[in-house]
């Protein structure tokens, strides 16, 4: 009875399907975890271990800091090409973690609408989701709550899929651009909600892209940032992104003469995942005057 068991133990179909059961756990936990690559430099004074990352972003550092097509096409090839669920590739193969992250989005706005003191109040009149993708924010955390919501977003192939997968007439533009190039109109939205795409500019584009989100906030707008934030700077080339410190987003904030105005960690996420996290962003605070509050009311009619 023994030796059947164990010969059916060591059965070629149940090598194979611990082997699958082992290598998808290895795989999804490579997709995971940061990489990790080190390269040994030799020194006069003996072995330096240098980040390959550093090496990477040394050899960018150029195209980084002009912000060359070169620099971009990493980022729009990347997700061009992707053919994996959308969900999977944003979250590296874990698509259940859209739930606490959405969650987590609902939270912040529902304790920033309470912080009336700090930022004014906020108004859920028209609101902007910045690198869309196929409008996951837009869908379960904009639309049930402003009135109307525009997607900008470069990637033609995601944008027409957020078409179908937001399905609501109260999106009233799908703007094909790069956030670098995307000029808003000044005084148009309540709030611009930036998430994971801020990673892909460069420190200058994305000073410059801050400012534009500020021109185009109305009185109490806020612009939202939710991004990955760790405690070294680093650089991702399988789609040429960088996760910034919290330090280096201040100083972009700072460069943009924008206030941090509440910020809160992304709740219920993995150890293993880079941090995430949540800021909530206002330029010099306009007093609003009676004027402007008839003119708002009266546009919110023709979104
Ligand atoms: C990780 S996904 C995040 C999508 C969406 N924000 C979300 O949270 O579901 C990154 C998105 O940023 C877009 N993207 C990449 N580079 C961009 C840029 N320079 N300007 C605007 N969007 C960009 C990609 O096409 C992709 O849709």
């Amino acid at each position: 009875m023994a030796g059947e068991a164990s010969s059916w133990l060591f059965s070629p179909p149940v090598y194979v399907a611990v082997a699958s059961v082992v290598l998808a756990a290895m795989y999804k936990r490579a997709k995971s975890c940061p990489v990790d690559r080190r390269v040994v430099k030799k020194r006069s004074d003996g072995e330096t271990e240098v980040s390959a990352n550093d090496q990477y972003l040394a050899e960018w550092k150029d195209h980084l800091r002009a912000g060359t097509p070169a620099w971009y096409k990493g980022s729009s090839e990347y997700w061009n090409d992707q053919e994996d669920d959308f969900l999977d590739t944003v979250f590296q193969g874990e698509a259940d973690l859209n739930e606490p992250d959405i969650e987590g989005s609902n939270l912040f706005l529902d304790e920033l609408k309470k912080c009336t003191e700090l930022t004014g109040e906020l108004k859920y009149g028209y609101a902007l989701d910045c690198g869309a993708g196929i409008g996951r924010v837009t869908k379960d955390v904009l639309l049930p709550r402003f009135k109307c919501v525009d997607l900008v977003e470069p990637c033609e192939r995601l944008l027409e899929d957020a078409k179908s997968f937001v399905e609501s007439d109260r999106v009233k533009n799908f703007w094909k651009r790069p956030c670098q190039m995307f000029e808003p109109e000044d005084l148009k939205y309540d709030l611009v909600w930036n998430q994971w795409v801020l990673q892909y500019l460069t420190d200058q584009h994305l000073v410059e892209w801050l400012v534009r989100c500020k021109n185009t906030l109305r009185p109490s707008g806020v612009l939202i940032v939710k991004e990955n934030v760790a405690d070294a700077h680093d650089f991702n080339e399988e789609d040429n992104s960088v996760t910034r410190t919290d330090e280096q987003y201040r100083k972009c904030f700072e460069d943009a003469d924008m206030n941090v105005v509440f910020q809160m960690p992304q709740p219920n996420w993995p150890d293993d995942r880079t941090p995430l996290m949540m800021y909530a962003l206002q330029g010099e605070r306009c007093e609003e005057t009676d004027d402007e509050s008839e003119s708002e009311s009266d546009n919110s009619d023709n979104w």
